[in-house]
């Protein structure tokens, strides 16, 4: 009779597979019946970016590797779950994690696989070659509209809090695109950019009225479109009269823009953080609801998102009000409900989203804490919100920044005691490529 073959497990993202992958799998082949713990979208961004190709997309691929016997999900980095289904004798991964912020994984496979003897086995890593290095030449080739499109719904799937900054040009998208801290559990980047009108419009020195019209604002997002591949959230304002929405809403859509925001005012729109200082006029609840409608009947791909932001609090209009609209928003087709707010105290705000979850609609919640932003991400989570959006804290610190700049040079005749805070002539002239 012949023994049955060992039984090993291998976990990987194989987003982009290369020979460190194979190698790993081949290893994995010889030491018996391998089984693949493909990690899920959700596992993966839980401790860097979304991968680039979709679990299932990913799955096809590495079914079809020699030596792969069975493919699985993994849909943590802990491999806890998996390993105590399938009982392995080995385990396989690269000696890369003995160090970074797989530490803590391996350390807990190890304590796992004594529960039955089994032995894991750490073949070199594969030098010279990473995903890491892939993803940054991928990078550099760029995306497509619709690769990019899909991505905000992608990581809505993926991830618990979707992080987005504003980028008013193709620089401050580059920062948008390339910033990141590694921490304890992993590379932490923001997700996704949001092209504010208020940054947007404050950038050209114009107001943000709706002054800055549709030409010079999707020149502004395709200079951020040509610098990067995170999806994009477009600042609609009020959208408009229904019958140019509908056709923004189109152009959005080509350029591969993800989501559209529109805010439930009308006539002079003026920035919602001064409230009630200025006059500002909401939208009838039926007439902005027929607005999303429209967007909604407009948009050709299931991926684009139309996203009503509601502005009662704003108005002084209370809870009621917003609680109402958002109900009525949602059945129009909103995918998607921003309750803005601008007061210190995110009290009220959270009480309304209590209203607005016990109302069972499912649409993430998007939250924008410029006026309460002592409160992190964790517990904007905690309150229901499912994508935070820094919508413009780069604007604002890149003014004061060079306000003193031009001081400095004026106080000394100078550029000289300037120098210290500035970028170096070097490193401007490498930062962007092709210069
Ligand atoms: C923007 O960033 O332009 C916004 C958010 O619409 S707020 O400035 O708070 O109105
Ligand atoms: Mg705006």
């Amino acid at each position: 009779m012949t023994q049955p073959k060992p039984k090993v497990y291998a976990a990987m993202s194989a987003d982009l597979l290369h020979p460190g992958h194979l190698n790993i799998i081949r290893i994995g082949a010889e030491l018996g019946e391998l089984t693949v713990g493909l990690l899920t979208d959700e596992a993966i961004a839980s401790y860097k970016r979304l991968p680039h190709l979709t679990f299932e997309q990913r799955r096809a691929v590495v079914e079809q590797v020699k030596g792969v016997e069975r493919v699985v999900p993994q849909a943590t980095l802990d491999y806890t779950e998996n390993l105590r289904a399938l009982r392995p004798d080995f385990v396989v991964h690269g000696d890369d994690w003995k160090s970074g912020p797989q530490v803590r994984t391996r350390q807990r496979v190890i304590e796992v696989l004594t529960e039955w003897g089994g032995e894991l086995v750490e073949p070199t890593y594969t030098e010279g070659i990473s995903s890491t290095m892939i993803n940054a030449q991928v990078k550099e080739i760029g995306t497509t509209p619709n690769v990019r499109r899909r991505l905000l719904r992608r990581l809505l799937e993926a991830k618990d809090v979707v992080r987005v900054i504003e980028a008013h040009n193709g620089l401050t998208a580059r920062i948008a695109e390339t910033v990141g801290v590694d921490s304890d559990t992993g590379r932490r980047e923001f997700d996704a950019m949001w092209l504010s009108s208020l940054t947007d419009s404050t950038a050209k020195a114009r107001p943000d009225t709706e002054y800055v019209d549709l030409t010079s604002r999707m020149a502004t997002l395709q200079d951020i479109l040509d610098a990067t591949t995170k999806p994009v959230i477009y600042d609609g304002d009020t959208g408009g009269l229904i019958e140019h929405f509908v056709l923004r809403v189109r152009t959005l859509e080509r350029l591969g823009v993800s989501a559209v925001v529109i805010e439930d005012k009308k006539g002079l729109k003026r920035n919602s953080l001064y409230g009630t200082d200025v006059p500002q006029t909401q939208d009838e609840p039926a007439a902005f609801a027929q607005k999303i409608e429209a967007g909604k009947r407009a948009q050709v791909t299931k991926d684009f998102m139309i996203i009503a932001r509601v502005e009662s609090l704003i108005l002084g209009k209370g809870i009621e009000d917003a609680v109402d609209r958002a109900r009525r928003y949602v059945d129009a087709g909103a995918d998607g409900l921003l309750i803005h707010f601008k007061d210190a105290d995110p009290s009220p705000l959270f009480e309304c989203l209590e209203r607005v979850k016990a109302l069972g609609m499912g649409v993430p919640l998007v939250s924008v804490p410029s006026t309460y932003s002592q409160v992190s991400e964790q517990e904007l989570h905690a309150r229901g919100m499912r994508v935070v959006i820094y919508a413009n804290q780069l604007l604002r610190s890149a003014y004061p920044a060079m306000t003193r700049t031009a001081e400095s040079i004026l106080t000394h005749g100078r550029a000289h005691e300037a120098e210290p805070s500035l970028l170096s002539i070097k490193d401007i002239l490498r930062l962007i490529p092709g210069t």
